[in-house]
């Protein structure tokens, strides 16, 4: 057994190296990568693929570094059988060990470069967690995904998605990034265009069932589509959008034209409804953090794209915001307007802008307090 410490997340026990990073984005401290704080995004591995009720699955954890997450589905998801790789051989005794400390017979550890892996097998449901951006291995990754498989993929490169990087973003997505309050929104809708327009190339479509922004990453759950149809349905869910910060004003179009020069994003769903209905968080790592997701998940709407924020309106307006909720509440008597899992002070409506900037005014603290 390699010297490392046993530590439990949900009820799985794992060995981790004893210098492993606890918050942020994690930064390689020892041979084998842990980072403590994606126990969380480990969590949603968990619901989600209990919550898909199959009768057997077939698991390629493609970056497992420890095995956390291949460790956890195969203890902790009933009927999966679990590859759990790293191209780093020092990760490989830890692999084993955690399928020792936990009993499986249903794990197996591989030290395969992905590319390998996925041009010699394919399984149900592949999981990309590299260090920063997805994109040198989501060729592969598809090539490793069975017919109508699943593909959950994380990118923590969050500087070129989210703008601060731009140039990178360009680069590495070809897609023109989105600054200020809209940027986790729109790098997760770049990387999520980037994974439907690498499917294209295989004739393969996606249906997302659950995408997020949470803490320094971006995480999206897709359902691979198979045939042309199927593709084309999701290639034309792509398109541009156009902010104006003068007026507020936001547009999308399919087309790049001189205003709408931003993206290309997805502009389909973040999320399928159904999927999320199935997904519960008991016997979870953060089960309060997972149940307060899963419930914002859940009632954002799905269908709007591009949020706003409150401390847009208020530095735009020049009154001090209302309380979210009141805002909530009282954009929903004219249209629909929810939460949305992105930051805590967004919210997203089917109202127009100028609708939104009318409402505020009315239920601002100063209005309210001129009218009594
Ligand atoms: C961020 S860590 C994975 C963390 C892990 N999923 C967890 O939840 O603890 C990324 C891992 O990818 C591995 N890796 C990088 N390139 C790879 C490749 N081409 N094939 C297989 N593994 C690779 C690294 O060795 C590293 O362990």
């Amino acid at each position: 057994m390699p010297a490392g410490t046993v530590i439990r997340e949900g009820p799985t026990q794992l060995l981790v190296p004893e210098d492993h990073s606890t918050h942020g984005p994690g930064t390689k401290t020892a041979a084998v990568f842990f980072n403590e704080q994606m126990a969380f995004n480990r969590d949603v591995s968990i619901m989600f693929l209990r919550a898909l009720e199959r009768d057997k699955i077939t698991v390629a954890d493609a970056m497992t570094a420890t095995g956390s997450r291949a460790i956890r589905i195969a203890h902790e998801v009933p009927n999966t059988i679990v590859t759990s790789n790293d191209m780093n051989s020092d990760a490989i005794p830890f692999i084993n060990a955690n399928i020792r400390l936990n009993d499986l017979d249903n794990c197996t550890a591989s030290n395969e470069n992905m590319h390998i892996l996925f041009s010699n097998g394919a399984y149900d449901y592949v999981d990309l967690d590299p260090f920063g951006s997805p994109v040198p291995f989501i060729q592969s990754a598809i090539r490793g995904c069975r017919r109508k498989g699943i593909l959950a993929i994380t990118a923590t490169d969050t500087a070129p998605l989210a703008g601060a990087h731009a140039g990178k973003c360009r680069r590495r997505y070809q897609s023109e990034p989105i600054r200020g309050y809209m940027c986790h929104e729109g790098g997760l809708r770049i990387l999520m265009c980037t994974i439907a327009k690498e499917l294209a190339k295989f004739d393969r479509g996606m249906k997302p069932l659950l995408s997020f922004y949470a803490d320094h990453y971006f995480r999206t759950y897709i359902q691979v589509e198979e045939g042309a149809d199927a593709t084309d349905r999701s290639l034309d869910q792509l398109g541009y959008m156009h902010y104006d910060p003068a007026t507020l004003e936001r547009s999308t179009s399919k087309l790049s034209d001189n205003e709408h020069r931003l993206g290309p994003f997805w502009l389909g769903p973040l999320h399928n409804k159904e999927q999320l209905s199935k997904m519960t968080p008991e016997n979870t790592a953060e089960e309060k953090r997972c149940a307060k997701m899963l419930d914002i998940w859940q009632n954002e709407l799905n269908d709007q794209v591009f949020l706003y924020d409150l401390s847009e309106l208020s530095s735009f307006i020049k009154l001090s915001p209302p309380r979210l909720e009141n805002l909530i509440e009282a954009l929903n008597q004219s249209g629909h307007a929810t939460k949305t899992h992105i930051s805590p002070s967004s919210f997203k409506t089917d109202l127009s802008t100028k609708e939104i900037i009318d409402i505020y005014k009315e239920i601002s603290p100063e209005t309210l307090r001129k009218s009594q």
